[in-house]
């Protein structure tokens, strides 16, 4: 079987680390980067420190508008396709990457592979929500982190033998890099921090980023907290900081630095004594290291974790972070919502069935 596997912004590389070497074992992969994330540390250090392998494309297509960027996916993937000819093209997640994989593999032969299908926010202004909505309803098989996202698509009208709830590949990647972290990363003691003494937090929507009431409610709220707050900076919400003039400002009252690699961010994650964030991944990774976490939405997919009592929505409202952040851990023992750590091996055994499938008894 050859896969052709696309990958393109910082969550879909600890994907792809979870995967590649289950679908390497037995198969050929070939791995596209569209270069939607371009700068190292949103990129390359994923790369270098996971030893995922080169990509054998590179599209470059860089920061633009949803259209432009999308649509150099769909060249540059459909150019691939057409090269290569996969028996399938796998996309994770809900980003500009996944959508424009999506768009050139349904209209070409391979099959459409879409991992961690099935996640709804219902909130159609979210670009990802339209991305994985779309997704979702041209691929030819769905694997589905939980039994609640394959039934979010059956509801939707997608026929149950496209649908297999597989778990999710970011516990696969948590699991495999958690005590490694622990070991071999010294980021702790290069900043100077204590388990349990600081509170991590990552910010990065647009509906927070460029709405500069919410931005500063957040920030002032996490400003506010009795510990130290470490704030690894994406780029887009550095943007916004340094275009209002506030950067220097906040750099004063928050720990603001670069973007960490993922080894760096797992033991942060896991050593922090709370973790506010509208990240998706990160709600998920901090619900398998066991640090509760403040959601900056009002809204998540992942609402498994809001209802066992892992994760409250606080939105952009200064007194629910502030009260989050100073909250009892829950008690009792946690459930376990997406899976057992062997997605990646499910997903390729899924894959395999389907390019071999059982043949017909001839004598039955
Ligand atoms: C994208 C995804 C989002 C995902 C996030 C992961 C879409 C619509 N959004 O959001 O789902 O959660 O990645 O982090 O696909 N920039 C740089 N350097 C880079 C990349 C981006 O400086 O290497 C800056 C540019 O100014 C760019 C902005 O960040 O305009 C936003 O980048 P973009 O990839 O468009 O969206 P993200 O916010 O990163
Ligand atoms: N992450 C990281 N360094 C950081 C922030 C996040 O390695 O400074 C990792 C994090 O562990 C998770 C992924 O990046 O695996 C989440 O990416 P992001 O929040 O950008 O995207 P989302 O999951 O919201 O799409």
């Amino acid at each position: 079987m050859k896969v052709l596997s696309v990958v393109g912004a910082r969550p879909q590389f600890v994907k792809e680390f979870a995967l590649t070497r289950a679908l390497r074992d037995d198969h050929e992969e070939v791995l596209l980067h569209t270069g939607q994330h371009y700068d190292a540390e949103l990129s390359a250090v994923f790369f270098d420190e996971l030893g995922i392998p080169e990509p054998d494309y590179q599209l470059g297509v860089g920061s633009d508008t949803h259209g432009r960027q999308t649509a150099e996916c769909i060249v540059g993937i459909e150019e691939a396709i057409e090269s290569e000819s996969p028996d399938c093209v796998l996309v994770y997640g809900d980003t500009n990457s996944t959508l424009g994989a999506a768009i050139a593999a349904s209209k070409s032969s391979p099959d459409l592979v879409h991992v961690e299908s099935g996640l709804r926010s219902y909130d159609r202004e979210m670009p990802e929500e339209v991305n994985r909505v779309l997704t979702d309803h041209v691929a030819d098989v769905l694997l589905a982190p939980s039994d609640r996202a394959a039934e979010t698509l059956r509801e939707e009208g997608i026929p149950d033998e496209r649908v297999h709830v597989v778990g999710d590949v970011q516990y696969d990647a948590i699991l495999a890099a958690r005590e490694h972290a622990r070991n071999a990363s010294t980021v702790l003691d290069d900043m100077g921090l204590s388990p349990g003494e600081f509170v991590l937090a990552t910010v990065h929507r647009p509906r927070n980023t460029d709405d500069p009431d919410r931005l500063t409610a957040i920030l002032d709220a996490l400003a506010s907290a009795d510990r130290e707050v470490v704030l690894p900076v994406h780029p887009r919400t550095e943007q916004r900081l340094r275009d209002d003039g506030r950067w220097k400002e906040y750099a004063e009252r928050l720990r603001l630095v670069d973007p960490v690699g993922y080894l760096d961010f797992v033991r942060l994650l896991d050593a922090a004594a709370r973790v506010a964030t509208d990240s998706g991944g990160v709600q998920k990774e901090a619900f398998f290291l066991d640090t509760f976490c403040l959601t900056l939405r009002e809204e998540t997919e992942w609402v498994e974790t809001v209802e066992c009592g892992w994760n409250a929505l606080v939105g952009a409202d200064p007194d629910r972070i502030a009260t989050g952040l100073t909250a009892p851990e829950p008690d009792g023992s946690k459930p376990s919502l997406y899976g057992d750590g062997t997605a990646a091996t499910r997903i390729v055994d899924v894959l395999e069935d389907r390019s071999t499938p059982e043949q017909a008894d001839p004598n039955p």
